[in-house]
């Protein structure tokens, strides 16, 4: 297994897909979307546009969709909710209900490889469904692609991907992004909410009074849920 790390979708090579991508955006977008199908949403559906996330989601029974939506940490208006995860921490707010999702990052990832032959999901919170997944599967090669900010490094969805890294002991480094991502959390694993706080986008968080998300989203290996794409820009939880 040939794993590749990328620290957001802009940073990816352009004319290459790997067999498997792994999308990671720990705040918050990926812990979201693992917590709505651990209870029990039927689905998760992204768009990296908000209109056409509000005309898809239109043709859905209401009572049976959530619109989410989020621009700079903040919900969007028009939308049902925005993207803290404890917002969809509860049976009787998501279960059977289809997650119409568009971020500023996380969706925008998971566009960039949903022509890869598996996509899925991970966040510190199902970090271990994630590394379970790829050692039954054994897939040649492997992204593990953070969504960064707007084009930039971000530190949550590196050590996390040096998390799934440092669990895989068959993997071989295809770049020098998965060395470094190993050592980030070999430094951080046991103080990763202090590592969130110091983040960029922690701290956009924080003055966006987003402290229990952060706190939440630090967490590791909560949730057995694995997020898969079923169809492009379609998660469901890993039947398997
Ligand atoms: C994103 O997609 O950039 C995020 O998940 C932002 C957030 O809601 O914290």
């Amino acid at each position: 297994m040939k794993l590749f790390v990328y620290h957001a979708p802009e940073q990816t090579p352009a004319d290459q897909i790997p067999d498997c991508a792994v999308v990671i955006d720990v705040l918050r977008a990926t812990t979201t979307i693992a917590t709505a199908l651990h209870y029990g949403a039927e689905a998760v559906q992204v768009f990296s546009d908000i209109d056409e996330l509000l005309a898809v989601s239109a043709d859905w029974p209401a009572e049976n969709r959530i619109r989410a939506g989020e621009r700079g940490g903040q919900a969007v208006p028009g939308c049902d909710l925005g993207n803290s995860p404890l917002d969809y921490r509860s049976q009787s707010a998501v279960a059977g209900k289809r997650l119409f999702m568009s971020t500023t990052n996380g969706t925008r990832a998971l566009q960039r490889v949903q022509s890869a032959p598996l996509v899925v999901t991970a966040a510190q919170i199902n970090r271990q469904a994630a590394v379970d997944f790829l050692l039954a599967k054994e897939p040649e090669t492997v992204w593990l692609l953070g969504s960064g900010w707007q084009g930039a490094y971000a530190l949550e969805d590196t050590v996390c991907a040096g998390a799934i890294a440092d669990a895989l002991p068959e993997m071989t480094p295809g770049n020098d992004e998965a060395v470094a991502a190993v050592s980030l959390w070999q430094q951080w694993q046991a103080s990763l909410l202090t590592l969130f706080q110091q983040a960029s986008h922690g701290q956009r968080l924080l003055r966006l009074q987003g402290d229990a998300d952060l706190t939440y989203c630090a967490q590791s290996d909560q949730l057995d849920v694995l997020p898969i794409q079923t169809s492009p820009g379609v998660l469901i939880a890993n039947p398997a």
